[in-house]
């Protein structure tokens, strides 16, 4: 069979998946391909490009330009090649005079009315136009260019990072059915007919005030330069590309980093990357200037305490200083008194290191990531039930779902490529179930067909998801052919018995969660019944103190309906950062060596053992909220957090600050001088994803190859980094190159055992397992068996979390993100991301916003048990009311100073979700703030201007 995918090269129309297989002749060539492919396709695999305009391979066929005319014997005309499908037997002649002709007369209207400025067009060299008119091979225009024309239409360049230039356009649409077939937002149109038709943004609005969410689909699409990248028309065009791993989401989006020498001048999505085949959002597409910000840390930095300045010093003064500190910490608290904190940012080999690094150098097993505070409930949820701690598919499964539930996840706004290809699926007829308090934009996609919103009150999501199987068993939609199968017998019946009581009815649900029986009802059936039911859940499910139970409730519901182990179903947890199923997969948390192996484990240990050739502690060590209460009992004093800003994105703000002031060494090695910098001892420069290789594993288990780009801006990646911290410990290890890493990942993790780097050369990217029975990898989980044999059906008690609104906090807060910034917002506050989100906001319910008096844009303070905080008043519908929300974008505002440290009851993730509250206008900034905006002033003053800084000021 033919290619079917084409990484480089634009075939003209979409691939057709069909069995049928038709063969043709063009221009003489026979070549044989799948039903319903066109003429343009098939002529374009076999290398005969016929010009064409408005015809790109990522969208459909639209036959407006006509320039890919042909002719096919029997019949007649010059049909469009693009918007004819192949027929056995076909003969298709591409070439002929008339043909040239035709072409060149269509091409001469399209020139006649565009600024003949080629030379100085930043497009020079790469516009399908000009491309276009050498193929045809026009010479001269014959109708002038004094009549009516676009030529002086007016530029928009309200876009941070695009600008349109409508006397460019040849409306050929491409740029619309791209916003709409690709991304889903629908934002653009074509406005007026004839010759007054344009693109419109919006209601004929600028780009900046339409819907546009910037993810540059149309401008990828565009033929001309009408969209195109302001770094372009700054820069030139690219010289060279290199092809790498998104460091934003979860959802692991590759791109060509296109450069000029060392210079990234665009970041191309690129086709061939399994996860997001082309498509991309703002942050990954066009917010990666932070790399090459001005507040780079670009020199390792020592000081003996957090209010003295800091130093600059060589590489190697910073280890030993480093390591002279924490064997001092050692040698008079024991070796327990120190730990550290892998990153979810970094690479799967960085992680590796850094676990290595405190099991091997600091000799115990204090490590944490900052999946703790995020996806940990899945870790434990999924093995309890299923066998294995990750999601079950491809994000490309979700093609053949019927049923998509999406449980407290915001996937346009948090994983936005993957956003757009469940709105894909929507559209094409899928149902949806949301199940979150707020109204999120998955629920206004356009063309939506069926959809439940089940807006349940925060923290009685297990109440729900009970109320949901209720339904399923008690009327009788189980699939117990799977059941009886695939599960354990014994675990299903108890599991039955439980969830059929009364307790669990959506009735008794509905008192607890205020979500009608009736739509439970529905919603069960809806879900129960599609030939393929999909889940996917993000934090609106682990970040409760039920987080874990509600992962088994989840799991529970897939076995009960059948729904595991072929395309179209399964349980997903879209990850949040890029490698947080990396970085848990490589040994992060204090209980499990890389792969899940747990410590107390001793064959395990020994495999460890022989190749690190050093003595592995038996026993768990400290989680992250552990080593903060040991750190202010004075029982643990040194740490080393990589890439991770837990100052800002842990909860009870004041409570980290207070175990981290309590420390007597802290280092750091980020990009920025961070939150958790501000109280750090020692200082390294990390390195972005740009300046070094290694790999990321997204949240369909995919292990994504990340290349170096440039040089690290401070001399070293982030994995030499660990070397050298770890040689000067004591503990020396030897890489030269991060495949050398993987190497040994793959010796000592029974599911990575056929992974490394030829592999993924070849292959592009694996899914985990990939092993002796996996050679290319596992697309799908769980298909014939699960890691533990059978299903286990887990018991699912709902027990209300401790922090309920009471008559003085009477407001539940819930935390999430926003499209445009990521995470502690630390890469993209340092970019023009910050044109659609400058603040964090307090969204309210007008009712509430009413009763106290509240307008949109008042100074609101926040008030909860841990703490309080001050932000602006939104007020929204997408809201219930007695329910506020924010995003923790931006340090300043102390969203986690409000947060509680109540946590999940099997994993301690922070319960960030619900959070009692009372809210009142205000006229300044809280006690906390108005502390932090010293203590930041001090301290950039400190980093940035280290000699004339007066130590007791
Ligand atoms: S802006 Fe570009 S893609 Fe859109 S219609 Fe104009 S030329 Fe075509
Ligand atoms: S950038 Fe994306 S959302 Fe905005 S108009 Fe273009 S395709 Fe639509
Ligand atoms: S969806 Fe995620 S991985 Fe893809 S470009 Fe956006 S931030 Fe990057
Ligand atoms: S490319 Fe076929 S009509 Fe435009």
């Amino acid at each position: 069979m033919l290619e079917y995918f084409d990484p480089i090269k634009d075939l003209g129309t979409k691939a057709i998946l069909s069995e049928t297989m038709i063969a043709l002749e063009v221009d003489g060539v026979s070549i044989s391909v799948p039903e319903g492919t066109s003429v343009l396709r098939a002529a374009a695999l076999l290398d005969i490009n016929i010009p064409k305009l408005c015809a790109t391979d990522s969208l459909d066929a639209f036959g407006s330009c006509r320039l890919c005319a042909v002719q096919i014997e029997g019949r007649r005309g010059y049909p469009a090649s693009c918007t004819t499908p192949v027929s056995e037997g076909m003969q298709v002649t591409t070439q002929t005079k008339k043909l040239a002709k035709l072409r060149r007369n269509v091409m001469e209207l399209y020139i006649s009315d565009h600024p003949l400025d080629c030379l100085t067009c930043p497009a020079n060299g790469d516009c399908e136009l000009q491309d276009m008119a050498g193929a045809v091979g026009l010479r001269e225009v014959r109708y002038g260019f004094e009549g009516e024309n676009h030529l002086s239409a007016e530029k928009d360049h309200s876009n941070p990072y695009f600008s349109f230039d409508p006397s460019k356009c040849i409306v050929c649409s491409r740029c619309v059915r791209a916003c709409e077939e690709v991304q889903g937002t629908f934002a653009l149109t074509i406005d007026g007919r004839g010759f007054d038709s344009k693109v419109a943004a919006g209601k004929d609005q600028d780009f900046i005030d339409s819907d546009c969410v910037s993810c540059g689909a149309c401008v990828q699409a565009c033929p001309t330069s009408t969209l195109m990248e302001k770094s372009v028309i700054d820069s030139g065009q690219p010289e060279h590309s290199v092809v790498t791993t998104c460091a934003y989401c979860g959802v692991g989006c590759s791109f060509e980093a296109q450069m000029k020498g060392d210079q990234v001048i665009r970041m191309v999505p690129y086709k061939g990357g399994e996860a997001n085949q082309g498509h991309s959002c703002v942050k990954g597409r066009f917010a990666f200037g932070y790399a090459t910000h001005k507040d780079r840390i670009k020199e390792p930095m020592i000081r003996d305490s957090i209010d003295l300045p800091w130093r600059a010093v060589s590489w190697e003064d910073a280890f030993s200083f480093a390591a002279d500190k924490i064997k001092k910490i050692q040698a008079q608290h024991g070796r327990e008194s120190v730990g550290g904190i892998t990153s979810s940012r970094c690479t799967n080999e960085e992680t590796f290191l850094v676990q290595k690094l405190i099991r091997s150098a600091f000799g115990n097993n204090n490590t944490d990531t900052c999946a703790r505070v995020c996806h940990s409930p899945t870790g434990f949820g999924l093995k309890t039930t299923l066998g294995e701690s990750a999601g079950t598919q491809t994000f490309e499964s979700i093609r053949q779902a019927d049923s998509i539930v999406v449980i407290g996840a915001n996937p346009t706004d948090a994983h936005p490529v993957f956003g757009s290809l469940m709105r894909r699926r929507l559209r094409e007829g899928a149902s949806l179930i949301v199940i979150d308090p707020r109204e999120i934009d998955l629920l206004k996609t356009p063309h939506l067909n069926q959809a439940i919103h089940l807006q349940l009150r925060p923290g009685t999501n297990v109440s729900l998801i009970n109320a949901l199987a209720n339904v399923i068993v008690n009327e009788n939609l189980l699939d117990t052919d799977f059941i009886a199968e695939r599960c354990d017998t014994a675990a299903f019946n108890t599991w039955k018995d439980f969830i059929s009581q009364a307790e669990n009815s959506p009735e008794t649900s509905e008192t607890i969660t205020g979500v009608s029986a009736e739509k439970v009802r529905e919603a069960a059936r809806v879900y129960a019944k599609a030939a393929n039911g999909a889940i996917f859940y993000g934090l609106g499910v682990t970040e409760h103190s039920q987080g874990s139970t509600m992962v088994m409730g989840i799991a529970n519901l897939a076995l009960a309906t059948g729904n595991l182990g072929r395309e179209g179903v399964g349980v997903n947890p879209l990850r949040g950062q890029n490698n947080v199923q990396g970085s848990c997969d490589m040994g992060s948390f204090p209980h499990e060596l890389p792969g899940y192996q747990h410590v107390s484990d001793k064959s395990v240990r020994d495999k460890f053992e022989a190749v690190w050739k050093v003595k592995i502690d038996h026993e768990p060590g400290l989680r992250i909220p552990n080593m903060f209460d040991a750190a202010i009992n004075g029982n643990f004093k040194g740490m080393y957090v990589q890439g991770e800003d837990i100052a800002q994105s842990d909860p009870n703000t004041q409570h980290v600050e207070k175990a981290l002031r309590s420390l007597d060494c802290l280092i750091v090695q980020d990009i920025f001088l961070n939150e958790t910098a501000k109280f750090a001892h020692v200082l390294l420069p990390g390195s972005t994803f740009l300046e070094k290789d290694g790999t990321f594993t997204n949240a369909e288990r995919r292990i994504n190859r990340v290349r170096k780009v440039m040089p690290p801006i401070a001399g070293l990646a982030d994995w030499e980094v660990t070397l050298g911290l770890s040689k000067a410990l004591g503990y020396e290890m030897h890489y030269d190159h991060p495949s050398e890493i993987m190497d040994e990942i793959a010796l000592l993790t029974p599911s990575f055992t056929g992974v490394n780097y030829d592999k993924l050369e070849e292959l592009g990217s694996i899914q985990w397992p990939c092993n002796d029975e996996h050679p290319l990898g596992t697309p799908t989980m769980h298909v014939t068996d699960f890691p533990i044999g059978k299903g286990n059906f887990a018991l699912t008690t709902f027990i209300p979390t401790q922090e309920r609104s009471t008559r003085r906090l009477p407001l539940l807060l819930t935390t999430g993100r926003i499209l445009s910034q990521y995470n502690v917002g630390a890469q993209t506050r340092r970019t023009d991301n910050m044109a659609w989100h400058s603040e964090d906001v307090l969204e309210l319910h007008p009712h509430d916003a009413q009763e106290r008096g509240i307008k949109e844009g008042d100074w609101l303070g926040i008030t909860s048990r841990a703490g309080n905080t001050v932000l602006r008043a939104k007020i929204s519908e997408r809201m219930q009311p007695g329910v506020v929300y924010t995003t923790f974008h931006h340090p300043g505002s102390g969203a986690n100073v409000i947060t509680t440290d109540n946590s999940d009851w099997a994993t301690n993730c922070p319960e960030y979700k619900v959070t009692a509250v009372q809210v009142e206008k205000v006229s300044q900034p809280s006690s906390w703030q108005k502390a932090f905006q010293i203590s930041d002033k001090k301290q950039q003053k400190m980093l940035r201007d280290p000699q004339q800084m007066d130590a007791s000021e």
